[in-house]
């Protein structure tokens, strides 16, 4: 019998768009060649061991094997605002403005979900973490509008094209850049969420904690009319354990939760206990030294890496967080990226954040020391 299933209309998502790259990634592997890998930004150190501690002792409690709630464990969500609070001086109610997610990822589409109608206007921009405008807009049959961000504006859009919108995602410290929200961006973004009432601004935080130079500031220190989405998995290299929370206007947080007692059953309470864990090892704001060592090992690999690219005078955006390089090599980036992979370095074509980022490319400099080093000497001598 033939198959005549058919998925729904609204997964005809465009697929991946780097099949012929990894078809030239699977060639080298397949050749028994090394390829050190810099295109994830899948960290390569483990949690801490406080933290690790804590989920496993969390397995061993009997509420564990339960179902969690959709919404969070109160006192996982009390740890968000006690650390929202000594973090950025912000008062939230753990009762409705904080909302714990399967990683931020899950809630980015779920906002979606629980505000955007059919035709709705939603802005991504470019270059952005592509969730926002496939789940964030075509999963939900929103009408998208591309914000394209230029490296001359640092990256932050012109306030005055996020009017008339229904939602509006909006990532600092930014992927893949590494930009940062200025205070004073960050004040108009605040004046426009209270003059545009029915628009909910979308603010992913989940690098909140990669920045080696001043900490990023929250949106809600500026207004509390918009979501924010943080996570455990940068903050702590946990990105398997799928744990992040969304915080901000009571309504919107309301709705999210809404969606999400209708569609899922929460976080395992053993990994919410990590993201507990974690937030209560903040002293007055501050991260505790297991977590500042390894944003310390991110900020030398990253001054290694872009000392090489420089030295080659390779164009690089100056950014002081995440742990990605955005860098223009000169001449197109797909070219680039296959020389990379043929020599031995996989790498991100900057095209794979927006089709307006041609001659950008993205390296992630979470890769051990080892092969780190052996992706730097390459890089070095790759022929231009
Ligand atoms: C900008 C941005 N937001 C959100 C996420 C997803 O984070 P999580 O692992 O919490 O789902 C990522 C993951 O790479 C990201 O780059």
């Amino acid at each position: 019998m033939p198959n005549k299933f058919k998925p729904a209309k609204r997964l005809s998502l465009p697929g991946y768009p780097f099949a012929e790259l990894e078809r030239k990634a699977a060639a080298v592997r397949n050749a028994g060649l090394p390829l050190y890998d810099l295109s994830i930004g899948d960290p390569d150190l483990p949690p801490p061991e406080f933290v690790i501690d804590a989920t496993t002792q969390a397995l061993r409690d009997d509420q564990s094997h339960k179902y969690p709630s959709s919404r969070g464990d109160l006192k996982v969500r009390q740890s968000v605002a006690k650390w929202f609070k000594s973090r950025f001086r912000v008062d939230l109610d753990p009762e409705n403005q904080v909302c714990i997610l399967i990683g931020a990822k899950e809630g980015l589409g779920q906002l979606a979900r629980a505000v955007v109608n059919p035709g709705d206007i939603v802005i991504s921009p470019e270059p952005g973490y592509p969730v926002y405008w496939r789940a964030g807009c075509k999963l939900v049959e929103g009408n998208l509008k591309s914000l394209v961000l230029e490296p001359e504006n640092s990256y932050l859009p012109d306030i005055k094209d996020l009017s008339g919108a229904k939602l509006v995602y909006l990532n600092y410290p930014n992927n893949p850049t590494g930009a940062v929200a200025t205070d004073n961006f960050l004040q108009s973004l605040a004046d426009l969420a209270e003059a545009e009432p029915e628009m909910t601004i979308a603010y992913d935080m989940a690098y909140s904690e990669v920045t080696f130079g001043q900490p990023a500031r929250s949106i809600l220190e500026f207004t509390q009319s918009a979501v924010e989405f943080h996570s455990l998995s940068k903050m702590a290299n946990a990105t398997g354990y799928r744990v992040g929370f969304a915080v901000g206007d009571p309504a919107r947080i309301q709705a999210m939760i809404r969606m999400k007692e209708e569609t899922d059953s929460g976080v395992s309470l053993v990994f919410q206990r990590a993201l507990a864990a974690t937030l209560d090892s903040y002293k007055n704001g501050t991260p505790p030294p297991e977590i500042s060592s390894f944003m310390d090992i991110y900020r030398n690999r990253k001054k290694q890496l872009i000392s090489v690219l420089e030295d080659r005078k390779i164009e690089v955006f100056d950014s002081e967080a995440t742990f990605y390089v955005w860098f223009r090599p000169g001449g197109s980036e797909t070219e680039f990226v296959e020389k990379a992979i043929a020599s031995g370095v996989l790498l991100t074509p900057g095209t794979g954040f927006g089709s307006s980022c041609g001659g950008w490319v993205r390296a992630s400099v979470t890769c051990p020391d080892e092969p780190f080093e052996k992706a730097l000497d390459i890089l070095k001598s790759i022929k231009l």
